[in-house]
């Protein structure tokens, strides 16, 4: 007991070293060099990862426990990390606007998305979507991804691919407007620029209740799509705007980034369920003023 107390207290006991996984072959890390660029590779035996500090041997790190330094060809420091989840989407190779992971959490929150459940998306673009839905549906759930484009397919497949989660996703090349091939998935998510288009096509392949979300940039098109969810009789509709504020962590200092991202797009949810089965909360009672 007083141990362990002491040990609370003190340096972690770094000698267990069986308390820190080995990295193994086909595990995805990220490499953060001295002057902290980003490099995520998938481990392989014989492979080296290029960077513009010099090149680090896949050999080198297999085997290893993570968080250790690292020296690369030119004799540069770099640190070897487990990557998170908003890492890997980030760093994705893009060839298109991507969802973010602050978007990315509310779909997954928003539409139930939890291991095991089916779940379509559209377009792929560069698959920082398809990661985050892959990752919580993992591992018996499954996600179909659509995209028009055979260029912007195979590398959302290859990001996909590298994340280490190219087992739960399907990817199929095609336009939306001719449908879907599944029927009762859990939930679908439009990230294209017209999404209002394809409600029919969507409501034929959700689930009843399924969730429905789609993400656009500008007001226009979230009228434009709340009209169409109206026509098309989907249900619990709402939009919302997230916004992130990160802080720089000096203790002695502690104050907002001087450069705040602004805008990213607007998320709209709905049910697949006629709105006159969705009952509308009653309004709510204005509070009266304080001395009016
Ligand atoms: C903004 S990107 C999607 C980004 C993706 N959510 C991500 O996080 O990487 C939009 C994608 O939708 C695709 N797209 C647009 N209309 C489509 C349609 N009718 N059918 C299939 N894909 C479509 C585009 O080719 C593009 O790759």
């Amino acid at each position: 007991m007083a141990r362990d107390l002491d040990r609370g207290r003190g340096k972690a006991d770094r000698t267990d070293a069986m308390t820190d996984a080995l990295s193994q072959p086909n595990d995805t890390v990220l490499i953060i060099t001295e002057d902290g660029k980003k490099f995520y590779t998938r481990l392989a035996p014989g492979y080296r990862q290029h960077t513009h500090q010099g090149i680090i041997d896949h050999d080198q790190l297999i085997g290893q426990p993570l968080g250790r330094k690292i020296v690369s060809s030119t004799g540069h420091a770099c640190v070897v990390v487990e990557p998170s989840l908003a890492e890997l989407m980030k760093e994705v190779k893009r060839k298109t606007q991507i969802v973010y992971a602050k978007e990315a959490g509310r779909i997954i929150f928003k539409m139930n998305i939890y291991p095991g459940r089916r779940v379509i998306e559209a377009g792929s673009g560069s698959g920082a979507l398809t990661i985050a839905l892959a990752r919580f549906v993992s591992p018996h759930g499954r996600v179909y991804s659509y995209e028009a484009r055979d260029d912007l397919l195979r590398n959302a497949q290859a990001n996909v691919a590298k994340a280490g989660l190219g087992e739960i996703v399907e990817f199929k090349l095609r336009d939306i407007a001719e449908g879907f091939d599944e029927i009762g998935v859990d939930a679908l998510f439009l990230d294209v620029r017209e999404p209002w288009l394809y409600l029919v096509q969507a409501k034929n392949a959700l689930k009843t209740s399924g969730f429905f979300g789609a993400i656009v940039p500008t007001t226009n098109q979230v009228s434009k799509l709340l009209q169409a969810l109206h026509t098309y009789e989907f249900g619990g509709v709402e939009v919302e705007e997230n916004f992130l504020r990160t802080y720089k962590p000096v203790p002695g200092r502690l104050r907002p980034e001087d450069i705040m991202i602004g805008h990213t797009g607007y998320l709209v949810f709905a049910r697949n369920i006629t709105p006159e089965n969705f009952p509308e909360p009653p309004p709510r009672k204005r509070r009266q003023r304080l001395g009016s």
